[in-house]
């Protein structure tokens, strides 16, 4: 008889953790776990995890806290944790938690199955090795493909950026692009379940296939994409400035299926600031950019990312971050207050701001943002858009989609329409969703 163990996990941080995720899931569906969405009375818990603040590292260390209780009652429980915080401490976090059982870092997914195996006989143990890149390109596991209407696809793995505030270079290894065949495969499998649009991810898919003269380049692999049957949308998620290239841009004007959205995140509109970040970029460069994207789509909308608060940032340098979102338009920002990360250059500079004095400009720039992305939601009041659904809303009665410019939209209407794109007016406009009719 096969006994179904139960697995708990809990993913913090980014799309990338979201990811594997769902192949840990996956790899350990073969060793009869099923997934579980209480951590009480779960055989197996794992946290994924996210080291890109130091925010999002305590939140995982005071997790594990809560956790503990579930580790000393009756049932044999196992505690994992696996992602960027494991790919950075290893056997320090095995030694600094003594009731965890393994620890798995972001190469390492391969072995999960003989870990599991092995902690389940009791063993402790501890993989966070990188990988060379042609390993790395075989062992990578696959997820099984299942429904839904909007996946993620990775098509590179890594970041050769060392952009100085920046753990990612640390935790995640240098830059890995898949091979297109595996990626197209997936993409068609994907659409054969009933899939209609896929965001293709990397922390900076502009580099797609620089390193291989045998594989096309990003907008090449946008043009490939597009041309399978069934995909109806495609998106892309994230780019660099630096590397957004001339042929990228085009592909805004040539591929329809290409939506309407770019994230591009500035970190600074200040040149002394982005210098000092090792962004690649100057103010007018990204502006350009923008300028460029929006000559090619015109009605693109731009999204970004800010850290405020680098270390040196005067009030001057603030000003110019403020200035560049008003030439921009933002519709959306996520913005963060600088976080110092080991091993990363920027954690050496001398640093003068005080913690108001941060997040005071962090305040500012949100009550800016805030009220531009009202400004730009309500601009679309009583418009017509094409709204792809992809299932239930929170609100029982309604569904919910997106844009192509990324903009949430709840619609009262039937759940058949789930995995249709259906056009709706725009008759209510909030901070973050509107709400649509049919027409
Ligand atoms: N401190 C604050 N924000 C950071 N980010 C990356 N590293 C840091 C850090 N050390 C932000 C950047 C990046 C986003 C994913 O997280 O804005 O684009
Ligand atoms: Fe980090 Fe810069 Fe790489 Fe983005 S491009 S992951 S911010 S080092």
């Amino acid at each position: 008889m096969i006994t179904t163990k139960k697995l708990y996990i809990q993913t913090f941080g980014c799309q990338m953790n979201v990811n594997d995720s769902e192949t840990i899931v996956s790899l350990l569906k073969d060793l009869d776990y099923e997934q579980t969405d209480r951590a009480a009375g779960a055989d197996l818990i794992l946290l994924n995890t996210c080291c890109i603040r130091a925010k999002a590292e305590q939140k995982v260390f005071s997790e594990l806290g809560r956790l503990k209780s579930l580790k000393n009652g009756e049932k044999k429980v196992l505690l994992g944790v696996g992602g960027c915080i494991a790919q950075q401490e290893g056997e320090r976090l095995l030694k600094r938690v003594p009731y965890l059982d393994l620890v798995f870092g972001t190469h390492s997914l391969h072995l999960l199955q003989d870990m599991v195996r092995a902690a389940e006989r009791g063993e402790r143990l501890t993989r966070n090795d990188f990988l060379d890149p042609e390993t790395r390109l075989d062992l990578f596991p696959r997820k099984q493909a299942a429904g839904g209407v909007a996946r993620f696809v990775t098509v590179i793995q890594g970041c050769n950026n060392f952009c100085s505030y920046c753990i990612v270079p640390y935790v995640r290894g240098r830059e890995v692009s898949r091979r297109s065949g595996e990626i197209l495969q997936e993409i068609r499998e994907l659409s054969e379940t009933g899939v209609k649009e896929v965001t293709l991810l990397g922390q900076n898919v502009n580099s797609y296939g620089i390193r291989s003269v045998d594989e096309p380049s990003f907008s090449d692999l946008l043009r490939r994409v597009a041309e399978i049957d069934g995909i109806e949308r495609i998106r892309f998620t994230t780019s660099h400035p630096k590397d957004i290239s001339p042929a990228l841009i085009e592909c805004f004007a040539e591929l329809p299926k290409l939506c309407s959205h770019i994230h591009l995140p500035a970190q600074s509109g200040s040149d002394r600031v982005l210098e000092g970040m090792n962004r690649g970029y100057t103010r007018r460069e990204y502006l350009d950019r923008i300028a460029a994207l929006k000559k090619s789509r015109p009605d693109i909308t731009i999204t970004g990312d800010m850290i405020v608060g680098f270390p040196g940032e005067t009030e001057e340098d603030f000003n110019e971050t403020l200035s560049l979102m008003e030439e921009v338009g933002f519709t959306d920002l996520f913005s963060f207050i600088y976080s110092a990360r080991p091993e990363t250059a920027a954690a050496k500079l001398p640093d003068m701001l005080t913690r108001k004095e941060r997040q005071d400009r962090l305040d500012r720039l949100q009550e800016r943002q805030h009220f531009m992305t009202l400004e730009r939601n309500q601009a679309l009041l009583g418009s017509i858009q094409e709204v792809l659904v992809e299932g239930p809303s929170r609100r029982g009665d309604q569904v919910f989609g997106r844009t192509s410019g990324n903009r949430i939209v709840n619609i009262a209407a039937d759940p058949s329409l789930i995995g249709t794109i259906v056009t709706v007016r725009i008759v209510e406009a909030f901070q973050n969703s509107l709400i649509g009719e049919v027409i």
